[in-house]
């Protein structure tokens, strides 16, 4: 699968069904998350057949089911942005490897785990995966026009990474981010909410993808 197919196949999963995810797949996230943590400074952790942040052998936990495998999302305290920049190339390399994930910010047992957590740093979210029971579905999305300054005389690679923008998670799908194109210039925005932050670098990972890195640079 391309970047296209891999983003618009990606949808919030919840339930998951009790199958362990392969030693290669496991070994192929530990490699990436470890090359992440190395670029960006970051301390993921891989958990994997551990019940007990989602309560994976009750029948419901909020509105997960059977989850037991998780990204630990831990880094330094304000890094908020590389969080959610490096969480979704982690979300879409899993998509690849035909796994499914949900970003998850509030509904999980925070202490019932044994993450890692070095004093500068703190447990930012967690993101679910494994085998899903269904592919989730595609979230409604605001216009392209209501995220960004796109108009009829924008660049095409501009239109292409507003729209992969629009295809990223973001909390309560908000979409609260907002890009400005001018030249080869790109300007990203966010709104201060709740996970903000952590939404614009899922969003720009996306929209470097759409637009294609070598076509802009970020202001
Ligand atoms: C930073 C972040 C935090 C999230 N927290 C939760 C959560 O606590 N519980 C939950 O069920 N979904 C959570 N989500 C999933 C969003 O609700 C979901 O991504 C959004 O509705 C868009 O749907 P999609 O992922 O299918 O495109 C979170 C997503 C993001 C990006």
């Amino acid at each position: 699968m391309n970047a296209w197919e891999l983003m618009r196949a990606r949808h919030a999963v919840r339930s998951y069904v009790n199958h362990p995810i392969e030693a290669e797949k496991v070994a192929a996230l530990q490699q990436a998350i470890e090359d992440v943590n190395r670029e960006a400074g970051l301390h993921i952790q891989l958990f994997t057949e551990e019940p007990e942040a989602f309560n994976a052998n009750a029948a419901h936990y909020g509105q997960f089911s059977g989850c037991r495998n998780y990204l630990a999302m831990v880094g330094p305290k304000d890094a908020d942005e590389a969080i959610g920049y490096y969480g979704e190339k982690l979300v879409l390399l899993a998509q690849e490897l035909g796994l499914n994930t949900c970003w998850v910010a509030l509904t999980f047992r925070k202490n019932a785990v044994t993450v890692d957590i070095a004093p500068e740093e703190k447990l930012h979210v967690v993101i679910a995966l494994g085998y899903g029971e269904t592919q989730g579905v595609q979230h409604k999305s605001k216009a392209a026009s209501a995220v960004s300054n796109l108009s009829d005389s924008s660049p095409q690679w501009f239109r292409d990474g507003v729209e992969a923008a629009l295809l990223a998670p973001t909390a309560i799908n908000q979409q609260k981010f907002s890009f400005t194109q001018n030249g080869r210039r790109v300007k990203a925005r966010t709104k201060l909410t709740f996970y903000g932050r952590m939404d614009l670098g899922i969003a720009k990972y996306h929209f470097e993808l759409g637009a294609g890195k070598e076509n802009f640079d970020w202001a």
